[in-house]
C-alpha cells in the first residue's frame, strides 16, 4: 500500500529539521506511542498501541533514520510485531523545502502487512496508517507552532548563549558550545532543547538518565562547572560555555570511581536505573569538602529517588567512599 502527502509548517526549516530528528517531538506525534527509546544513532525502539477495526494490538518494534540529509529530509524505515494481530513494515520518505518563513514538508510512505491485518483488508489498514500519518503531521505542526517566548525569555539570562538576530525571530538553531568529560563539542540546537537531550541525544551518553522530566527524580543529575545539576531543568543554550561531568566521565577510561566501586561493594542498586544519579549527587558532596555524615548525605541525595534498593546501601557506599578518599567523618 502507498500513500503520500504534504503539509506546512508553521516554523523554519532548521526547527522542523531539528524537531524531526528529536525524539520526544516524534513520540509526542505518534498516535498510540508509549515507548520511545533511543537504541543508537538514528535507531529507536517503540511500542505503539493501533486499533485497526476490531483488532487492536501493541506493535512492538525498530525506527531507523536513513540517508539522512541535514535541513532536506531523510528515509524512515519502520517495522512491527504485533503478536497475534501480525505485523507491519514501512518506508517513508521525508523531503523538506522552504520559502523563508514557512516549511513545506512533502512524504511518501510505503506500508505492507501480514498476518491478521492482512485479511482484514488493505482498505481499512491504509485508512488507519493514513490517519496516523495525517495525525502525525497535525500534532507535529502544532507542537512546532508553539511560541518560544518562554525559552527565549530563560535564554536571554543564560550567560554563553550565541544568538543571532535571525534566530531570535525565526525559532531558529541555536549554536552551543560546551565542555563535556575533557571534550570541546559544539552543535546547532532547538532553543527548547534540554541539557540532558543534549547529552544523550547528540552526544550519545546515556548513562545520564530520564526518570520524571518534571525535576523530581535526580536520575539526570551531572556536574555542570562544578556544581551537581539536574539536566532536565536546564536548557543546552543555559548550558553553553559551561564544562559538564557526566557519570561516563567521572573516572578515566577503563577504571572506577571511589563512589562507583563502593556502590557495587555495597549492593547499593537494584536496576541501577537511579544510580548514576545518586553517585553524582553523592560525588557533590565529596567534592564539596563538607564532613559526610548521614545528615549531610541525606541532604546530597534529598533530590534523588530510587524505587527499587531502599537507601541504607546507598548512604553505606557514600560512606565507603568518602572513608577511602579521606573524607570521613564520625558518624552522625
Ligand atoms: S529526569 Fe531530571 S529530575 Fe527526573
Ligand atoms: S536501583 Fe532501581 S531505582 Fe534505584
Amino acid at each position: 500500500m502507498q500513500f503520500k502527502g504534504s503539509q506546512t509548517i508553521d516554523a523554519t526549516r532548521a526547527a522542523v529539521w531539528a524537531g524531526l530528528n528529536n525524539p520526544v517531538v516524534l513520540q509526542q506525534c505518534i498516535a498510540g506511542c508509549e515507548q520511545f527509546e533511543e537504541t543508537g544513532d538514528g535507531r529507536w525502539q517503540a511500542v505503539v498501541l493501533v486499533s485497526v477495526g476490531p483488532v487492536k494490538a501493541r506493535f512492538k518494534g525498530r525506527v531507523t533514520l536513513h540517508e539522512r540529509q541535514p535541513l532536506l529530509g531523510y528515509r524512515l524505515c519502520g517495522e512491527g510485531e504485533g503478536g497475534i494481530a501480525g505485523f507491519g513494515q514501512m518506508e517513508a520518505r521525508v523531503t523538506l523545502q522552504d520559502d523563508g518563513t514557512h516549511t513545506r514538508l512533502d512524504y511518501a510512505v510505503e506500508a505492507s502487512v501480514g498476518g491478521k491485518l492482512a485479511q482484514i483488508g488493505s482498505r481499512l489498514v491504509s485508512g488507519v496508517a493514513q490517519k496516523m500519518a495525517d495525525h502525525f503531521f497535525a500534532r507535529f505542526n502544532q507542537l512546532l507552532s508553539q511560541p518560544v517566548s518562554v525559552a527565549l525569555s530563560r535564554l536571554d539570562s543564560a550567560a554563553g548563549a550565541v544568538w543571532t538576530e535571525e534566530a531570535k525571530g525565526n525559532d531558529s538553531l541555536c549554536d552551543v558550545s560546551l565542555t563535556v568529560n575533557g571534550q570541546v563539542v559544539q552543535r546547532y540546537v532547538d532553543p527548547r532543547m534540554l541539557l540532558v537531550e543534549l547529552l544523550r541525544q547528540e552526544l550519545r551518553l546515556t548513562g545520564t538518565h530520564v526518570g520524571c522530566d518534571t525535576s523530581q527524580c535526580g536520575a539526570c543529575t551531572v556536574r555542570l562547572d562544578g556544581a551537581a545539576v539536574k539536566s532536565c531543568s536546564i536548557l543546552a543554550a543555559q548550558a553553553s560555555g559551561g564544562e559538564v561531568v557526566t557519570i561516563e566521565g567521572l573516572a578515566p577510561a577503563g577504571s572506577l570511581h571511589a563512589l562507583q566501586k563502593a556502590f557495587n561493594h555495597c549492593h547499593a542498586l537494584q536496576c541501577g536505573f537511579c544510580t548514576p544519579g545518586m553517585i553524582m549527587a553523592a560525588d557533590d558532596l565529596l567534592r564539596s569538602g563538607r564532613p559526610v555524615t548521614d545528615a549531610s548525605i541525606h541532604q546530597a541525595i534529598e533530590g534523588n529517588l530510587c524505587r527499587c534498593t531502599g537507601y541504607v546501601n546507598i548512604i553505606e557506599a557514600v560512606h565507603q567512599a568518602a572513608r577511602a578518599t579521606d573524607h570521613a567523618e564520625a558518624r552522625s
